[in-house]
């Protein structure tokens, strides 16, 4: 079974020097909070500086064009070229996301003070949506765990609930019934803690383009794409298990877990192999997305035919 791992860290993706020393000297002057308070949006994250981290895929990329061109955002619109062409409408700056229910220090956090305080790193993931294609992206992001401990959850928080944008005026489809708006996801607390789970703040180097969930969206590599919810202004922690909007459109087809799995079909589809969006081709797709290793033990003494 080939594994999504590389020996030597890959060639990183490397932002403009020029962009990169311009952003530095920028923030030397001003200080980060500086950056975070003042700077206009072109000038804020152009380019997000970034280490590669060693455990991610070394799999043949996805263009750029392709991964930005080919969403499902169905704020904007239920074909995969909506989002490109309709998500220039989100606003993303001002920006804050409010943390809230079982936790010590609830609050709210603005998206420059994410940008300055935690360390980004470079993951590339192979993300493998339902319908069977797959692309593989060198997200930026920090550990979704870094983000929880500063609102110091308590015990009683037992599952991670997430929450998009609301707002039809910037996201026209809102105003129709395909999903029970605002779209919603959740994890497990065991889940949303596990260290591959990230927040991706950007990709390919740049600031996160709005059709993939600017300026923040969660990314799980061992899960279906549609678990990585886009744009998202809260975060609950709450005891009880949430329902994701998937799962209370349509329950049989989409369950809370979403672990890529080959051996459980979607009722109108296979999910044994998957359409490699870089090329076309087929390959075969593995359990937990290949990360069965790291993630496997979460879900010892289930069943995953019942907890799809
Ligand atoms: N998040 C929101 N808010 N709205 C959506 O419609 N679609 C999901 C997920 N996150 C979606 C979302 C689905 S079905 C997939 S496959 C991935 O985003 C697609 O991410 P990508 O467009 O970056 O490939």
């Amino acid at each position: 079974m080939p594994r999504y791992r590389f020996a030597e860290p890959p060639a990183r993706l490397i932002t403009p020097k020029s962009v990169l020393l311009n952003r530095r000297s920028v923030m030397a002057g001003m200080g980060a909070a500086g950056l975070a308070a003042g700077l206009p949006r072109a000038g804020r994250a152009d380019s997000l500086d970034a280490e590669p981290w060693p455990d991610s895929t070394d799999d043949t990329q996805t263009s750029y064009e392709v991964a930005t061109g080919y969403n499902n955002f169905f704020e904007f619109g239920t074909s995969k070229e909506d989002p490109a062409e309709h998500a220039h409408r989100l606003e993303t700056d001002p920006w804050s996301v409010e943390v809230s229910g079982h936790a010590h220090a609830p609050g709210e956090i603005g998206i420059e003070d994410i940008l300055s305080d935690f360390d980004l790193e470079e993951r590339v993931y192979r993300h493998r949506c339902v319908e069977a294609w797959s692309k593989v992206v060198p997200w930026i992001g920090f550990p979704l765990k870094d983000l929880l401990a500063r609102f110091d959850p308590t015990s009683d928080a037992k599952y991670v609930e997430f929450e998009t944008l609301y707002d039809p005026d910037q996201m026209p489809n809102q105003e129709g019934d395909d999903i029970d708006w605002p779209y919603r996801e959740g994890l497990r607390m065991d889940e949303a803690m596990h260290p591959l789970t990230l927040l991706a703040v950007g990709m390919y180097g740049e600031v996160m383009p709005n059709q993939n969930g600017a300026p923040i969206r969660l990314v799980v590599p061992w899960k279906y794409g549609f678990k990585s919810i886009k744009s998202i202004v809260n975060i609950r922690l709450v005891s009880e298990r949430p329902v994701s909007s998937w799962e209370a459109r349509a329950p049989r087809e989409y369950g809370f877990y979403a672990n890529v799995n080959p051996e459980v079909r979607h009722p109108r589809w296979h999910q044994a192999t998957e359409r490699r969006l870089h090329d076309g081709g087929r390959i075969a797709t593995e359990k937990f997305n290949g990360y069965g290793e790291e993630v496997a033990h979460l879900y010892e003494g289930m069943d995953l035919t019942e907890n799809f």
